[in-house]
């Protein structure tokens, strides 16, 4: 299933973007269409595009489709800075943005697509590297989504766990549903059902429990913004999971790719964590399980620090600690896209 792809002018339809809006998923999967500039903010924010890498893609597209619209250079750079900011902790949206806008392309278009084409040769490596993480048998855990629907390509951590599977390893995965927006209940679930991986779906607060009564055997999740030091910003909740798989002895990973790592950063305490509406966290699934004027304290991400996490999976090889000795050697590698086009030649 295509999750974003560009749709060009046809038939006295403009151009636009596509995608697959999250919010309707898994009971509806509809193909939806941003015209603008607007629509393409609020496809961002509102969560229609969701996960790091996804929205990258879906931005580096969101560029090209501005240049068609806005001629006048002001307001070109309007819409740039519009759909740089649209969310502000994942930091793969930023630096498609910012490759995009640097890149000799007329049109930017052909960009967009090559860092979209490169995003699943990055997720394929990924998987690779990551699956020999996995146990050859038994539970992981995971987190939030990270599969296809969150990179517009295979997948981070959720890559990871099917190229396990893939490659015969009988894994049984634990997800968590993700309060408050439910994005292992809903996505999670419904990708790895596609995929064919035993799962079962839990409350995010029996994960410590079920990490000891179902013996699980590694934790991966995915990443929204990662400094030098290791530190990792992802999904509300996955600090806590860090701490109890610490607690358990069990193995903690990230997967994500290089475009993920913030290397203007040394530690987490500079990364800027969005929150969101109140109305999210007093509803469940849409309906209202809370008085409609209790406070509510809603940070969409927290950051688990790096001397919890074991290894970082990316699309050059699994960092290890010391975290600033490792992930300041993947700024020196040539980019992934150069490596493929070598291959290719
Ligand atoms: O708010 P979301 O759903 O965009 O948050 C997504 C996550 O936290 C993912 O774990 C992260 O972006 C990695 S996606 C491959």
């Amino acid at each position: 299933m295509d999750v974003v792809w560009w749709e060009a002018a046809s038939s006295g339809r403009p151009a636009a973007i596509g995608y697959v809006d999250q919010r309707r998923l898994p009971h509806d999967v509809v193909r939806s269409r941003a015209e603008t500039v607007d629509e393409i903010v609020d496809a961002i924010a509102g969560l229609g595009v969701r996960g790091a890498p996804a929205i990258g893609v879906f931005g580096g597209y969101g560029i090209a489709l501005a240049r068609m619209l806005h001629a006048d250079a002001d307001e070109f750079t309007r819409a740039v800075a519009r759909i740089r900011s649209a969310r502000p902790t994942a930091v793969n949206l930023a630096w498609a943005v910012d490759r995009v806008v640097a890149s000799a392309s007329e049109t930017y278009l052909d960009q967009a697509l090559a860092i979209q084409e490169e995003q699943r040769a990055v997720d394929r490596a990924m998987g690779a590297y990551g699956a020999e993480l996995m146990p050859l048998a038994g539970a992981v855990l995971t987190h939030c989504n990270t599969g296809p629907l969150a990179t517009a390509g295979y997948g981070t951590a959720l890559g990871v766990i099917i190229a396990a599977h893939e490659r015969g390893r009988k894994l049984h995965v634990y997800v968590d549903e993700t309060r408050p927006l439910l994005q292992g209940a809903r996505l999670t679930t419904f990708e790895l059902a596609r995929a064919g991986v035993p799962a079962t779906l839990i409350a995010d607060g029996a994960a410590a429990a079920t990490m000891r009564a179902k013996n699980v055997r590694a934790v991966i999740v995915g990443a929204d913004r990662i400094a030098t030091n290791g530190d990792t910003a992802n999904k509300i909740g996955t600090f806590g999971v860090a701490v109890a798989a610490a607690h358990l002895g069990i193995p903690f990973y990230i997967a994500a790719p290089r475009s993920t790592i913030d290397f203007s950063l040394r530690d987490g305490s500079g990364i800027h964590i969005e929150e969101r509406d109140g109305a999210e966290v007093r509803a469940y699934g849409g309906a209202p399980v809370a008085p409609h004027d209790i406070p509510v304290y809603n940070p969409a991400f927290d950051v688990t620090p790096g001397r919890l996490i074991a290894g970082i999976v990316t699309e050059y090889g699994v960092a290890r600690p010391p975290y600033d000795e490792s992930i300041p050697d993947l700024a020196t590698r040539p980019p992934f896209g150069a490596l493929l086009a070598a291959k290719r030649a």
